[in-house]
């Protein structure tokens, strides 16, 4: 897929402030400092599109992206901050929840997950949360290039292994390295496919609708 454009659109807390749901969406959510802005850069083929940083918690803000005039990418605050206090972790989760569950153009939510660690029960209660809410799910991997291949190989495989002993099936998945672009050819095809599937919300039943 060529991205011919990637324009920031708006940066927002409210769902209901976000752009019309009239072209298809993915989102990116994972933990703070997984790669989630990064991940949107090296998709984009743009350095500077979304914000990144060492430092963790720099996304914090429900951040839309118009990809080829056609889709939404939208790049979501991190969760599980350490230093986060809970009423910002409270905030946190009922804007994302409010995002996740009223958004009618959202086609699939990417969860982030670091591939040099062990599942993480937080991560595994978002992909649950995702699956009971009937929200596609598919998974990415980041930060392959800080692995050696056999180390790779390993870990996604007790990953897969884990998630099997709670679903039937595997959700789609994406191992990538935003420094190497390893997954963007794969995540363009996924995205390219999925488009079509997106039928405008009829107007009559936008509550967006003016
Ligand atoms: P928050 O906005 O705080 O939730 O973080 P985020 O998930 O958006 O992470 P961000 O993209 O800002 O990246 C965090 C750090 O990880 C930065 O220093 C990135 O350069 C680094 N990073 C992200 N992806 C990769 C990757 O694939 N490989 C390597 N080596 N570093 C990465
Ligand atoms: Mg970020």
């Amino acid at each position: 897929m060529l991205i011919k454009k990637a324009e920031f659109i708006i940066s927002n807390t409210d769902h209901k402030k976000c752009p019309l749901p009239v072209l298809p969406e993915y989102a990116f959510i994972g933990r703070s400092n997984v790669g989630k802005s990064s991940l949107i850069n090296m998709l984009c083929e743009r350095n500077k599109l979304a914000k990144t940083s060492v430092q963790p918690g720099k996304t914090q803000l429900i951040n839309h992206f118009l990809i080829n005039k056609e889709w939404y990418l939208v790049d979501l605050p991190g969760y599980g901050y350490a230093k986060s206090s809970k009423t910002s972790r409270a905030k946190w989760k009922k804007m994302i929840d409010k995002y996740l569950t009223n958004r009618q153009n959202l086609l699939t939510t990417f969860v982030l997950i670091d591939l040099r660690l062990p599942p993480q029960s937080i991560d595994t209660e978002i992909i649950s949360n995702l699956g009971v809410s009937q929200i596609p799910v598919a998974l990415v991997f980041t930060k392959q290039d800080k692995l050696k291949k056999r180390e790779v190989d390993t870990n996604l495989e007790n990953y897969k292994k884990h998630l099997l002993e709670s679903w039937e099936e595997l959700p789609p998945i994406f191992v990538t390295s935003a420094k190497t672009g390893k997954g963007r050819d794969e995540i363009h095809n996924y995205i390219e496919k999925n488009n079509p599937v997106f039928t405008p919300v009829q107007q009559a039943d936008n509550p967006f609708k003016k």
